[in-house]
């Protein structure tokens, strides 16, 4: 059996009030019809739809790198009407499934179970029992049985009070989806073309329909506003934090910590509060991550801690390392084992080797450092000249003063010292002591000037 998914996304999505398409406002960092894009990979799909409306152009450029085809609806008579622009192009004896690009978080083995009920001629429906049912459309049963599903605006009173509420999913034969989509109309109240008459159409066929009924209601709500969002926002982030929790790693409060892409973390690891990690982000074990750090596509070893307020982001920091508080570790850059850096150093594309230490207010850009090399407070590597970046190389050992201005390209060897607040232009030789400064000097008797 072959799945073919149609994501409905055509939606106007008003209340968010945004010039971006409803769907591409993020959830955990990613637009929310990437979510269903990725269920939809992960339930192995061989082809897959979105139906799109507004914001064409938005839409497939944040986008590209979905394998989907489009499909056009240029105005939104209802959500049949929506599916039908997709539907021709699935093949027949595909099983199709109508997912929505603005309900992000319904889970796999949900749709399995939703899925693994579908042959020939059945529908199979994904409802949930909601103690407010206002507005959905009801499933009505006899006998047990779904006979019907009949919108909020069409019911009567009696049909009102049903809490079993249809979600909008549906699977079902792609060939007989097509014959009901050509009997359905607008006649209702609000003359639109529904999908849900399918089910009226295949109980008078004569066909079963099936249900599965999802447990927590969140995996089929849809967003509409701001406010959704963000309520499912936590409930998501809940849910990580509670399996890294599960998993053995410690957090200060779950409540507190927001992952946007993929955290793995190794046994005895401790997060603070109010971190977040973005990207894929992989720990080893026995790190501590201080406060409010914001770590992105990182690797970071085992024992290592991370003070409070750093940002790092395509990192790798060997293990035994320090870094923070307040340091900025930048793209490239490779902290080896047991190295320390302090608060406000800033690092791009640099090599930090073995127990060496940045301890205090330094920039540190396209550079080489050896093992055992201590750089004083306020060094800086003078990367760029307006026009190119140069490389700077420090070597095993050396000694770096406070105040140092390294202007690159410059090679500093072996056990080599620079004293305070020199500027460095050219290389400098294994270990020798180098000082470039004016001699100090005294006026006796000197007086400030006075103000006029
Ligand atoms: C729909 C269902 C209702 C269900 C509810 C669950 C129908 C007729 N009703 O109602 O039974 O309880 O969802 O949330 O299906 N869309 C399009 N093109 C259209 C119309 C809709 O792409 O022409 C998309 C929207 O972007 C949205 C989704 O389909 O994501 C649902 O459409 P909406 O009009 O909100 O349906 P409801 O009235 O909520
Ligand atoms: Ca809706």
């Amino acid at each position: 059996m072959n799945l073919s998914v149609i994501i409905l996304a055509a939606g106007a999505g008003t209340r968010m009030r945004s010039s971006k398409p409803k769907v591409l406002h993020r959830l955990a960092g990613i637009p929310m019809v990437e979510h269903v894009y990725n269920t939809c990979k992960t339930l192995g799909a061989k082809q897959v739809q979105v139906v799109y409306g507004h914001g064409g152009n938005q839409l497939k450029e944040q986008c590209q790198h979905f394998d989907v085809e489009w499909a056009l609806q240029a105005e939104q008579l209802g959500t049949a009407h929506a599916v039908q622009q997709a539907s021709p192009a699935v093949n027949g004896e595909d099983v199709a499934l109508v997912l929505y690009g603005d309900v992000p978080l319904t889970r796999c083995e949900t749709l399995e179970a939703l899925i693994k009920d579908v042959s020939a001629n059945n529908v199979s429906l994904l409802t949930v029992e909601l103690d407010d049912p206002t507005g959905y459309g009801r499933i009505v049963r006899e006998n047990g049985k779904v006979t019907s599903i009949v919108e909020h605006k069409d019911a009567t009173d009696e049909i009102r009070a049903i809490k079993e509420v249809n979600t909008g999913i549906l699977a079902i034969n792609a060939s007989y989806l097509n014959d009901c989509l050509k009997k359905i109309d607008n006649d209702n109240v609000q003359g639109e073309y529904y999908l849900t008459d399918i089910i009226a159409l295949a109980v008078n066929d004569g066909n079963e329909v099936f249900t599965t009924q999802v447990e927590h209601s969140y995996e089929v709500e849809g967003v509409n506003d701001r406010k959704q969002l963000a309520r499912l926002e936590r409930i998501f982030q809940r849910g990580i934090a509670e399996s890294l929790l599960t998993d053995g790693t410690g957090l200060a409060d779950p409540e507190r910590i927001d992952v946007r892409g993929i955290l793995k973390a190794g046994s005895d690891c401790f997060i603070d509060v109010n971190c977040v990690f973005e990207g894929e982000v992989e720990l080893g074990t026995g790190v501590n991550i201080g406060p409010g750090c914001v770590i992105k596509d990182s690797v970071i070893g085992s024992d290592c801690i991370i003070k409070p307020y750093s940002v790092i982001e395509n990192a790798t920091i060997d293990k035994q390392s320090e870094v923070g508080p307040f340091s900025r570790i930048r793209p490239g850059t490779l902290l080896r084992e047991n190295s320390r850096v302090g608060n406000f150093v800033e690092i791009k594309n640099t090599t930090l080797g073995k127990n060496s230490k940045a301890g205090h207010l330094s920039y540190l850009g396209d550079s080489e450092i050896g093992k055992d090399v201590n750089i004083g407070a306020g060094t800086i590597t003078c990367n760029y000249d307006g026009a190119n970046k140069y490389k700077t190389v420090i070597k095993a050992g050396a000694f770096i003063g406070s105040d140092t201005q390294l202007v690159a390209p410059v090679t500093v060897g072996k056990n080599a010292t620079i004293a305070a607040g020199s500027t460095i232009t050219k290389d400098i030789e294994d270990d020798t002591l180098t000082l470039s400064r004016t001699a100090q000097k005294s006026i006796k008797g000197w007086a400030r000037p006075k103000k006029k």
